[in-house]
C-alpha cells in the first residue's frame, strides 16, 4: 500500500479524461495531475521534442513522490514512452496504448480496425504495429485527423461545425468499412457521440475506462493502492489561461482549480 499520488501527464488538458476514470475506478488515491499547456499541441512536434518535454515532465512527478506515472496523452505515448522507462526506473511507468492494444486483440479476429489520432501518433505507426504483433488477422487503417484536438479545446463539439469536421475525416475511403474504431487521442472522448452517430453500429473504443481498469490491475499486483480514503488532487499545468481553466472542467466533469508551474524556467 502507498499514499503516495499516482502521476498523470498530458500535453494539456485532454488528458483530464483519463484522470477522471482513474478517480472513478480508483476513488482512494491521490493524483497530480501535469498538463503541458506551454507547448502544445505534442501532436505537431518532433519526436525529439516530444521526449525532450514528456522526460522533463515525467522527472518532475517522480521528484513530487509519485509512486507511478501514466502518460495519458497518445502522442506522448507513442513518442517517449521507452525513453521515459529507460531514464526512470524507480516508479512503473504507463502508456495509454498498450491497454488498446491488449484489449483489441482479445476481442476482434480478422476485423479491420480503424485508428484516429495526432499527426504524432499515426506517424509513428505504433497501432499497427503493436496491433499487427499481437493479432495478424487484423487490418488496420490509420488516419490523421489533426484539425480535431485544438477543435475540441476551443469548446466546438455537439454543434455543427464539429460534425462537419468530424464527417469530413471520417468519410475518408481509409476508414471505409471498419468494425470498430480506435479514438487514439486523449481528447477524443468528448466528440464520442458525434462519431457513434456518424456510424451504424462499429464499436467506438474510447481508452479511458481501459487505461483505468489496467492501472487498477497492475498498481494491485504491486500492491501500491492506497487503502486509505482521503486522496487530494492537484493539477498543474505549465501555462494558465482562463480557456484552459473552463475546458478544464469540461474535460474532468467537474469544477477544478488549476495552479500554474512552469517547470522550464525553474532551471
Ligand atoms: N492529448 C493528445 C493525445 O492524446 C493530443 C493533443 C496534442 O496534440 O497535444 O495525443
Amino acid at each position: 500500500m502507498s499514499k503516495n499520488p499516482i502521476g498523470i501527464f498530458d500535453s494539456g488538458i485532454g488528458g483530464l479524461t483519463i484522470a477522471h476514470a482513474i478517480k472513478i475506478k480508483l476513488p482512494n488515491e491521490s493524483l497530480i495531475y501535469f498538463g503541458d499547456t506551454k507547448h502544445l499541441p505534442y501532436g505537431e512536434k518532433s519526436e525529439q521534442a516530444i521526449k525532450d518535454y514528456s522526460l522533463k515532465i515525467a522527472d518532475f512527478l517522480k521528484n513530487n513522490n509519485c509512486k507511478a506515472i501514466i502518460i495519458a496523452c497518445n502522442s506522448a505515448s507513442s513518442a517517449a514512452y521507452y525513453h521515459i522507462k529507460k531514464n526512470i526506473n524507480s516508479i512503473p511507468i504507463y502508456n495509454v496504448i498498450d491497454p488498446i492494444v491488449s484489449f483489441i486483440s482479445k476481442k476482434y479476429f480478422n476485423k479491420k480496425i480503424g485508428v484516429i489520432g495526432t499527426k504524432a501518433t499515426i506517424q509513428s505507426g505504433v497501432y499497427k504495429r503493436k496491433l499487427s504483433e499481437k493479432e495478424t488477422t487484423l487490418e488496420i487503417a490509420s488516419l490523421e485527423t489533426p484539425l480535431l484536438a485544438p477543435m475540441i479545446e476551443e469548446g466546438f463539439f455537439n454543434q455543427e461545425i464539429s460534425s462537419t469536421i468530424i464527417k469530413n475525416y471520417l468519410n475518408d475511403k481509409k476508414l471505409d468499412k471498419i468494425d470498430a474504431l480506435v479514438l487514439a487521442c486523449t481528447h477524443y472522448p468528448l466528440i464520442q457521440n458525434e462519431i457513434k452517430s456518424f456510424y451504424n453500429k462499429i464499436d467506438v473504443i474510447d481508452a479511458s475506462e481501459i487505461v483505468a481498469e489496467h492501472i487498477k490491475k497492475e498498481l494491485s499486483k504491486l500492491k501500491l493502492l492506497n487503502q486509505a480514503n482521503n486522496p487530494k488532487f492537484n493539477f498543474i499545468i505549465s501555462n494558465f489561461t482562463e480557456s484552459f481553466s473552463k475546458s478544464a472542467n469540461i474535460f474532468f466533469k467537474e469544477n477544478i482549480s488549476l495552479e500554474e508551474k512552469d517547470i522550464w524556467k525553474s532551471n
